[in-house]
């Protein structure tokens, strides 16, 4: 048995790569090791389980997840009876399962997206027969619900509506890891939600990969807005956020339900990818530019007040420099708050993996550093367009420096550092702002 040294209680050590639809799997395999008697550690070294979720989105992501299982190899050889599990979206393509079989045999169990909800029954066989595990079949079963949640943060909470993707943009892995879209019931959303209003949180996220598709094909036409308004009418002192939804998808009746919700963030994600048209036709997105910009237009007349981040994909296959030009003017022309930026990574089985690729990294590296200049001008501007204003900021921790400052984000998803007490972590403030430096805006609690 692999049991006989564990410590009482046994401390597992887990740690999320990726996306927010990861963090909350994490949360939900915490809460099943919370229930099976394990407590947590942030050290790898005292682990009696280390665990990493592990994202495949870009290659970068996946030598990441290498370099940290390699690094485990000799605190396996100093506590043997230490199991080491890997799970998540990398799991599930089977170049990756393999390399870890054979490559890596201290590894003890390996399972992929479609089997979190069985990690209890997994774990059990590891310890109990002492052999490995590995459980990477894509089975598009039904939702599990009923799963126990242990989350990370006692005052923000991130709840999925749905799992997988559907629209195989030419570029991305996800739809072969996570995929078809499975939505869960809205009884089972409300459910949880009511849960974490009780607990006392102050900020849902609903998670999806295309949470505008939501409820597609149940048959009493539940969607996204129904369950946005079911959601803002749980009585409370709490907001709500959501990610991510996708342009094509992106409704007026969606906009006008963010904008009718009181509780619903002032924030929207909405990721175009790229500014040319040839670009996202390229990359199976669905929509214009033309088709884009009109929605933010609608979406800001019905919220003048609206904050809008976006993810932008720099040296698609065969993008030239025309068509990154365009990319910047629409980054311009929107004025965003913040931008997540990718430089193109080939993923294999990707349909743009296969496309001719003639612009050199050096070249792409240039346009992305002149993305990232053009978006830096843009957010100091609004940056300094905010100074003497007062806005409500859930505080989320100290700063870094721990020297009496606080962090706060505003609903619009802008931090603001402001002094005082820790105590207040976890409420929501008023705070005016009063200076801003090039990364940052100070401010002043305002009551
Ligand atoms: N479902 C979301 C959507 O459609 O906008 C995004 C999900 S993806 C996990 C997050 C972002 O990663 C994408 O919006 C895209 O910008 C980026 N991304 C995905 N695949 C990529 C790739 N192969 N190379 C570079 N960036 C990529
Ligand atoms: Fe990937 Fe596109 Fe699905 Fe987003 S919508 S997860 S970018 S395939
Ligand atoms: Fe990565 Fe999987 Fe999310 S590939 S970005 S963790 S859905």
């Amino acid at each position: 048995m692999l049991t006989e040294r564990f410590q009482a209680p046994p401390l597992a050590f887990v740690h999320t790569y990726g996306c927010q639809g990861n963090v909350a799997d994490s949360e939900r395999i915490k809460g099943m090791l919370r229930e099976m008697g394990y407590a947590f550690t942030e050290d790898r070294e005292e682990a009696d389980l280390v665990l990493f979720n592990t994202c495949a989105v870009r290659e970068h992501a996946e030598d990441r997840v290498f370099g940290n299982v390699g690094a485990l190899k000799p605190v396996k050889e100093r506590r043997r009876h230490m199991i080491v599990a890997l799970c998540g979206c990398m799991m599930q393509q089977p170049r990756v399962s393999e390399r870890i079989r054979k490559s890596y045999p201290f590894v003890n169990l390996v399972f992929g997206t479609f089997a979190v909800h069985r990690f209890p029954e997994m774990l059990y066989r590891v310890l109990t027969r002492g052999k490995r595990v590995f459980e990477t079949g894509e089975t598009d079963a039904a939702v599990a619900e009923g799963i126990p949640v242990y989350r990370d943060s006692s005052f923000k909470a991130w709840l999925p509506v749905m799992y997988g993707c559907n629209n195989f943009c030419t570029y991305c892995i996800v739809p072969y890891v996570r995929g078809r879209e499975r939505s869960r019931a809205p009884e089972a959303v409300l459910g949880e939600a009511r849960e974490i209003v009780a607990g006392g949180a102050k900020e849902i996220t609903l998670l999806g990969q295309n949470v505008n598709s939501y409820g597609r094909g149940f048959a009493d036409g539940a969607d996204f807005a129904s369950l946005l308004r079911q959601i803002n009418a749980i009585p409370g002192d709490f907001k709500i956020r959501f990610m991510t939804s996708h342009p094509k998808d992106c409704t007026k009746e969606l906009l006008d339900t963010m904008a009718a919700c009181e509780k619903v963030c002032r924030h929207l994600h909405l990721p175009v990818q790229s500014g040319s048209d040839r670009v996202l036709r390229a990359m199976n997105r669905g929509y214009t530019r033309e088709r884009y910009l009109s929605l933010i237009g609608y979406a800001r007349r019905v919220m003048p007040d609206l904050s809008l981040t976006t993810d932008v994909i720099v040296g698609f296959p065969g993008e030239t420099e025309d068509e990154f030009r365009e990319t910047l003017s629409l980054v311009k022309e929107v004025r965003y708050t913040s931008l997540f930026t990718f430089i193109f990574s080939p993923r294999e089985g990707t349909a743009a993996a296969k496309m001719a690729d003639p612009v050199s990294y050096a070249e792409k590296s240039a346009r992305f550093s002149e993305l990232l200049k053009t978006q830096e001008a843009i957010a100091s501007a609004r940056c300094r367009e905010m100074v003497g204003r007062t806005f409500e900021v859930l505080t989320e921790d100290e700063t870094k420096e721990k020297n009496g400052m606080l962090t706060g984000r505003t609903d619009g998803n802008v931090n603001i550092d402001f002094p005082g007490p820790a105590e207040l972590i976890g409420t929501r403030r008023r705070v005016k702002v009063t200076e801003a430096g090039n990364w940052v805006l100070r401010g002043t609690l305002a009551d």
